[in-house]
């Protein structure tokens, strides 16, 4: 193999508490590097990734995992959505939805968000764990309410959706395993049973929407239909808590940052934007060349594949200054949080409308809030997040 081959042990426990460091010595190694025990190149600057992600030569193709006769359930959800898929099948899945996550149509959310995000602060008292209580349920009710799920179902979609992104983290053991072919099995049927519903009562949401799509024509299949209703309700959540947990984190080791959002000196829009930055939450994102193609002068060939660092390319001094530092001021920010390409980040207005409400909300209400303890970390690369984040009020 050409190029440089480069150590990264994706399961060390100091690399999980802080990866920033070796990918550092990454991107200072090179831009596109080969990694042995993944099989996979690495991409690791903002450059290189920025390139894979816009070059149609590279594209996300599914192949289903195996024993395919155990992993059906799971191989499904996943061979029938839009993010697994490359034009024209991309095309006509993100068409469908496309509408419901545009701008317009997402702002007119917004006094529904802010409601919710005022309720939500209301109860959470002078102690709490502001994920488990505020940033992994609202973002849930939202995508479920646009769905037309019901909001009760919560913990259950979040339990479900847990179990299958474990499977994108590197080397997954049986008992991984088992648990997302099990909760892929719940989660359809569940699906199933709420279409059912909706197609004897309609309603105005999102499954409605795409029931007509489907019976109209031969826009979409039933399999389609699930494995569509379950990427939203995952995707639509999943990045937004770690998000704002990686994020608000950042804020309550850095109370000066926070003091500048507080002080409105700078808008919670554009700290938004450094939250999702620093500390990406999702890390890494794979393509497959479908062709011969150069990345920063190193030939990556036919069927290779090659794994976006988006964390690495988010810290890349060669586009952002003094790139380690949390600046919640800085703008412009092209960080690659949301992707690029024809994978862009279909639920990117959505997301940014409900962090700011959700963030802004909290800090209006509490613009004194301290870290209690050291907040865990969950044992996970590619999908980096927090277990909890314990704060207390300060008087
Ligand atoms: C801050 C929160 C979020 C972040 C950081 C984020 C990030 C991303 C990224 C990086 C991708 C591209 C994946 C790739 O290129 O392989 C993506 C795709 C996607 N995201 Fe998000 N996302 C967030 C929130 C949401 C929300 C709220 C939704 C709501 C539905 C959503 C729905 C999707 C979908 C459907 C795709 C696949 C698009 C496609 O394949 O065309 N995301 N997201």
């Amino acid at each position: 193999m050409t190029g440089y081959a480069v150590q990264l042990d994706a399961g060390a426990p100091d690399f999980l508490q802080d990866p920033y460091p070796v990918l550092a010595s990454l991107r200072a190694t090179g831009p596109v590097l080969w990694h042995e025990p993944m099989g996979v190149w690495l991409a690791t600057t903002h450059d290189a990734v920025s390139q894979v992600m816009r070059n149609r030569a590279f594209g996300r193709i599914w192949t289903d995992w195996e024993p395919k006769s155990q992993m059906e359930p799971f191989n499904a959800l996943h061979r029938n959505q839009m993010m697994e898929n490359e034009p024209p099948t991309h095309t006509r899945l993100r068409r469908l939805v496309a509408a419901a996550f545009g701008r317009g149509h997402v702002e007119r959310m917004r006094p529904r968000i802010e409601q919710l995000a005022a309720s939500m602060v209301d109860d959470l008292g002078e102690q709490f764990d502001i994920l488990g209580r505020y940033a992994e349920p609202m973002p849930v009710y939202v995508i479920a309410d646009l769905l037309g799920v019901p909001r009760e179902d919560h913990e259950k979609l979040r339990a479900w959706s847990q179990a299958i992104v474990h499977m994108y983290e590197p080397n997954v053991g049986a008992l991984v395993k088992a648990d997302a072919i099990a909760a892929s099995t719940a989660f359809s049927d569940y699906v199933r049973a709420v279409v059912e519903e909706r197609r004897s009562a309609p309603g105005d949401d999102l499954i409605t929407d795409l029931i007509q799509a489907r019976d109209e024509g031969t826009k979409l299949s039933d399999d389609e239909l699930v494995a569509s209703v379950v990427l939203l309700l995952n995707a639509g959540h999943e990045a937004s808590v770690n998000v704002f947990g990686n994020g608000f984190h950042a804020l309550l080791q850095h109370p000066d940052q926070m003091a500048r959002i507080t002080s409105g000196e700078v808008s919670v829009e554009t700290a938004l934007e450094e939250l999702i930055r620093f500390d990406a939450p999702l890390q890494l994102f794979e393509r497959t060349a479908t062709a011969d193609v150069e990345v920063c002068g190193q030939l990556v060939r036919t069927g290779q594949r090659i794994a976006c660092l988006m964390g690495s390319a988010n810290r890349d001094a060669a586009v952002f200054a003094d790139a380690d530092t949390f600046d919640v001021g800085r703008d412009p920010n092209p960080h690659v949080g949301f992707g690029m390409g024809v994978h862009f980040c279909l639920g990117a207005p959505l997301a940014r409308l409900e962090l700011q409400i959700s963030i802004g909300t909290l800090l209006d209400r509490y613009p004194r809030l301290q870290l209690v303890g050291e907040a865990p970390r969950r044992p996970t690369w590619v999908l980096r997040g927090f277990e909890r984040i314990d704060v207390k009020v300060e008087p």
